[in-house]
């Protein structure tokens, strides 16, 4: 599918203001995606786990203007004008202008509010950009009216992906998978799709608690570090592990095999923090704590013989990834061994989700 499929025929509605919510999740990328080629297209697929608590709610309201002569809009995060957010939403709507064709027609106020802590160092990008492209996508619906549920929500994911590569994995079902990958079928480098076979009971209600290491902005932005993939002398063989890991994914969930998982899982996270350490600039994402902390559960389970793994997004947070049915264990392990190194004693306690909704 090219992206012409994205371009609308003319509108046979017409409207003068109105406005939608949305709410999105955050996704936490289990096989990740760090490297891209232009037009946001990843280099390699990835697989994410959908967060049901962590959260990005957006209305958008619209009303016509005038003329149509340029981008039109306001941001406000928290009932605060946010005027420091507006650069990133005017590169998206640039991006996305052939594809929606109204935008320059209306003046948008956009509010936007987070479930978690805006400086938690958990990145508000993917669920922001997915509630943005829905709240967009509600507006062509009712210029449209015949636009069918799968395609606004391919666009709409297509969409948000072109504001942050990750958010399109933020739209529907509770694992998403983006990227071209031969063994999975539908799956395109353009949208997220539904992850499409069998996932193991093992896997329902998985629990996800962020511990959250360092609060601060990301030391690196991720336009930043995809970048570094460009002449990386690793790039070729992580793109390779990345579609192998894919492949391997598909039988440890069909078989709920967890120490599979874990080691994938793991791996996957280490070598994300690899790739930085071994770019030119390099850096360092983790810090003494994020070690502590990867340490402390190694040695818990091993002693235990818990199922509890983490995962590492581009910063010094961690993810603690574990079954349903040792929840109430791993949260006093938590409580009892990982809080002293989390700043201020902070952290999330998530699960998967099941996607974005309409408010
Ligand atoms: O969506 P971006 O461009 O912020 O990139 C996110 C990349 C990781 O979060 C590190 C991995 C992933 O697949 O989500």
């Amino acid at each position: 599918m090219v992206e012409e499929h994205f371009i609308p025929k003319k509108y046979t509605n017409s409207i003068d203001n109105g406005s939608f919510t949305w709410s999105s999740p955050s996704n936490i990328a289990l096989v990740k995606y760090w490297g891209k080629k232009e037009h946001q297209i990843p280099e390699n697929p990835s697989i994410s786990f959908t967060l049901n608590h962590c959260k990005t709610t957006t209305k958008v309201s619209f009303s016509k203007k005038e003329d149509a002569s340029g981008f039109s809009f306001d941001v406000f995060l928290d009932n605060e004008k946010k005027d420091d957010f507006k650069p990133k939403i005017e590169t998206f709507f640039k991006r996305i202008d052939v594809c929606l064709p109204f935008l320059k027609d209306y003046h948008f106020k956009i509010e936007t509010t987070n479930t978690f802590p805006h400086s938690s160092g958990i990145a508000s990008s993917a669920s922001g950009m997915s509630a943005l492209a829905l709240c967009l996508m509600s507006i062509e619906a009712e210029l449209s009216l015949d636009i069918s549920k799968e395609d606004f929500t391919k666009k709409a994911s297509f969409l948000a992906r072109l504001g942050s590569g990750s958010a399109c994995r933020s739209l529907e079902g509770d694992l998403v998978v983006w990227g071209k990958h031969d063994a999975i079928t539908g799956s395109s480098n353009l949208f997220g799709v539904k992850y499409p076979y069998q996932v193991h009971s093992n896997f329902k209600n998985y629990q996800d608690t962020i511990l959250l290491v360092d609060k601060g902005e990301k030391q690196v932005s991720s336009t930043v570090g995809h970048n570094l993939m460009h002449g990386h002398p690793f790039a070729q063989e992580r793109f390779k592990q990345a579609n192998k890991n894919l492949s391997d994914m598909i039988s440890i969930l069909k078989e709920g095999d967890l120490d599979a998982f874990i080691a994938l899982v793991e791996s996957e996270a280490l070598t994300l923090h690899a790739m930085m350490m071994t770019s030119m600039p390099y850096f360092i994402l983790m810090k003494p704590n994020t070690l502590e902390i990867i340490n402390k559960i190694w040695e818990y389970r091993k002693t235990s013989g818990s199922k509890v793994c983490f995962t590492l997004d581009a910063g010094a947070n961690v993810h603690v990834l574990y079954p349903e049915k040792e929840a109430e264990k791993t949260l006093e392990f938590i409580q009892n061994e990982l809080l002293a190194y989390c700043q201020g004693g902070q952290y999330i306690c998530d699960q998967i989700g099941i996607g974005a909704n309409q408010l």
